[in-house]
């Protein structure tokens, strides 16, 4: 069957940007600025996804572009008969595993649009309820199955009438949403306390976690280090650009993570919420938010419908790494492939799902069933992926070569020996110590 194409540019960056634009931004950059202490936190990561993320975005794109296959068909083409297929063996894995836990946490942000809908009381016991939400099992299972439904029928459908079908409707109402959101924060009394916490850096509070967090966040958001915008790029045609494009999806994806901040912390501070709440910022500070402030129902099923957008647009990005793989390399089908892995990745997010009940005396490093998948994926391998697929690129296939591939019929943006030097020398090094004192760290 012949390989199909991106029908537009804009179809590739409106993909591309979906699969970066995902829980990510809205869920995990606010509670990250939140911990680290706000602008601060905003000036390392901003200098970590320029410095370390487009470089190693260009190089996962040129990989794809150049060969017009998945992750492990790209290496095994540009280096045959090398054990180099087995980084993308590892993300092939990754995308397996980062699916199977990001599905349930979507699941969690389905359930609450619904709840949403009823409306939250401002009396109600906020962490309770998140609680008994994620230590139920039927309703956790409920949306995790149907998550992973709509992430199937997507891909299932192919790349131009799957995936460049859905981003073209989500994408602009994503964006839409979240400007209406960050309309309602400002124009609440007291949402300047927030804005300066948010935008007025104290470097005081900077510690080592916060550039791990920086860097991780980095590479998590702009879906890097498992070969998403390899197989994205290997749809691209010969005559299409990267460098540009790449440009945009950074673009979009920080503006999109910072519109997130920008919708949170002013209605945070204003309602007297801690910013620094953690992971549960999302599900448990903002409903409080929203039950306290006027039109909250609404504002609170916005939110909600917004987060699911995001965290769809991205898990098909990571079902097609899966999938791309085993149509390209052993031919099967592409529903077939959609339909049985994807049933695979459910089954394998339900031991996590059940890590706040029934499993919850299972405890690595002392992190429950889904913060050990994410510490593997994200602290390990996101990280050695990219720091392999740079390594690669830079030295093995060769920076100029990807600079080629990158630059060609770009005529708005060109990398050049910036780009190298970032590559060979200093995206190596960073990712390293980073991977090292993230496990030091942890253990
Ligand atoms: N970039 C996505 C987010 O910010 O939520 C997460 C992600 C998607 C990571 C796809 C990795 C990936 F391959």
């Amino acid at each position: 069957m012949e390989r199909e194409n991106w029908t537009s540019k804009l179809g590739f960056i409106l993909a591309a940007s979906g699969s970066a634009i995902g829980l990510g931004n809205i869920w995990r950059f606010p509670y990250l600025t939140g911990t680290n202490g706000g602008a601060a936190f905003l000036f390392i990561y901003l200098a970590c996804i320029i410095f370390i993320g487009y470089p190693v975005l260009i190089a996962e794109m040129s990989l794809g572009k150049k060969t017009a296959k998945n992750p492990i068909g790209a290496f095994k083409q540009l280096a045959p008969d090398t054990p180099w297929w087995l980084v993308g063996a590892l993300g092939v894995l990754a995308g397996f595993v980062i699916l199977s836990f990001y599905s349930v946490v979507a699941g969690w942000g389905m359930a609450y649009t619904v709840k949403a809908i009823g409306g939250f009381s401002p009396d109600a016991d906020f962490a309770a309820m998140f609680g008994n939400h994620i230590s139920g099992v039927g309703g956790p299972l409920f949306w995790h199955a149907a998550f992973m439904f709509l992430t199937i029928a997507v891909i299932g459908a192919g790349v131009v009438k799957g995936i460049q079908k859905v981003v073209k409707i989500l994408m602009p109402i994503l964006f839409f949403i979240i400007i209406i959101m960050i309309v309602r924060a400002l124009t609440l009394d007291g949402a300047m306390a927030g804005l300066s916490f948010y935008l007025k850096p104290d470097f005081s509070n900077i510690k080592l976690q916060t550039f791990i967090d920086a860097i991780s966040q980095s590479f998590f958001t702009l879906s890097l280090g498992l070969g998403t915008m390899i197989t994205y790029g290997s749809y691209l045609s010969k005559n299409d650009s990267i460098s540009d494009s790449a440009g945009y999806v950074v673009i979009f994806d920080t503006a999109i993570a910072f519109l997130a901040g920008f919708a949170i912390f002013p209605a945070v501070f204003a309602l007297g919420f801690d910013p620094a709440a953690g992971p549960g910022l999302t599900f448990i500070t903002l409903p409080a938010v929203f039950a306290e402030m006027p039109l909250g129902g609404l504002f609170s099923f916005l939110f909600f419908i917004l987060l699911t957008i995001a965290a769809l647009t991205s898990s098909i990005s990571m079902l097609e790494v899966v999938v791309a793989y085993l149509v390209d390399e052993h031919h099967w089908n592409r529903k077939k492939a959609s339909y049985l892995f994807g049933f695979l990745i459910f089954l394998f997010g339900i031991p996590p799902l059940l890590g706040y009940s029934s499993l919850s005396e299972i405890r690595f490093l002392g992190m429950d069933i889904l913060d050990t998948y994410d510490w593997f994926s994200n602290s390990l391998f996101l990280p050695i992926g990219g720091l392999l697929t740079s390594v690669f690129v830079a030295h093995i296939w060769g920076a100029k070569n990807a600079v080629n591939e990158a630059n060609d019929n770009s005529d708005i943006l060109k990398v050049g020996q910036i780009f190298v030097f970032l590559l060979k020398y200093i995206v190596p090094l960073a990712i390293s110590i980073i991977i090292i004192l993230n496990i030091v760290s942890s253990f």
